[in-house]
């Protein structure tokens, strides 16, 4: 089965409008011709707009870092009281088309749940918005060797009810927490293993067939001198990358590292 690899920057909570926008147009030449690998940005809420407007004409595609998701009357609300929220509908008319959901920093510093990451896919779905779900291990969790017991839990949360021809469409983000902006990366075998875990929950909960088609990033201290040997592992499809994305040599170097 080959996965198209696909690589997206997280810019977090950096970069102002302006920065922004030279990035991306330092990125867009140095990306040029590459056609076998997907590439994403995912800007803060406020550069979305100038992000968006400098990316036109150009394959690299838009991401937000989250949604709010809300059920009201049996549908999700598009709009409505709750201040300081946007809506899937607001981002896909942002001209978003993935959205990060579940990052450890989100379920670290605003109490996220595999539960409400749950409703927040069937969301993206609901306005077709295709969800990057965040899944991994605190170091505690790995010393205790609870590592695959740890993610299978989170993507059988995160993915409960989620029918087959959507979880295709998903992007799995696999991110030791040890391993994001220390420095210290997951050795390419150690990532793969999490990898070819995480597919063999997947076949378990779908079928082999879909569990072959779902991309599954690793993320976490990822630069452009240990790219190459993650991405050729056979179960890691690409990065999701912090630090290292919002340099655009950087950032186009790891993308590069994914040609096959
Ligand atoms: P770093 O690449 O800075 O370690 O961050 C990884 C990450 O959290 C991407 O979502």
């Amino acid at each position: 089965m080959s996965r198209k690899p696909f690589v997206a920057g997280n810019w977090k909570m950096n970069m102002l409008r302006s920065d922004a926008e030279k990035l991306v147009n330092e990125l867009k030449p140095l990306l040029e011709g590459i056609d076998s690998v997907d590439a994403a940005v995912c800007p803060t809420f406020t550069a979305l707009g100038k992000v968006a407007d400098a990316l036109a004409g150009s394959k690299i595609m838009l991401g937000a870092q989250n949604i709010h998701t809300v059920e009201k009357d049996g549908a999700f609300a598009q709009n409505g009281a709750y201040t300081g929220e946007l809506s899937a509908e607001m981002l896909k008319d942002a001209c978003v088309s993935w959205v990060i959901l579940g990052h450890s920093e989100r379920r670290q510093y605003f109490g996220e749940t595999d539960a409400g990451v749950n409703a927040k896919v069937k969301s993206c779905f609901a306005q077709s918005l295709k969800p990057i779900v965040c899944v991994g291990e605190t170091l505690a969790e790995r010393d205790l060797e609870q590592t695959n017991a740890v993610v299978e839990v989170q993507i059988r949360g995160c993915f409960a009810g989620i029918p087959a021809d959507q979880a295709k469409e998903c992007v799995i983000a696999y991110e030791p927490v040890w391993a994001i902006g220390t420095g210290r990366t997951a050795t390419p075998q150690q990532a793969q293993d999490v990898h070819a875990h995480i597919r063999s929950v997947l076949a378990s909960m779908y079928d082999k067939a879909t569990a072959d088609a779902i991309r599954i990033q690793y993320g976490g201290s990822m630069k452009p001198g240990n790219a190459a040997e993650l991405l050729a592992q056979p179960d890691i499809d690409g990065g999701l990358i912090g630090g290292a994305s919002l340099k655009a040599e950087d950032f186009a170097a790891i993308i590069k590292a994914g040609v096959k």
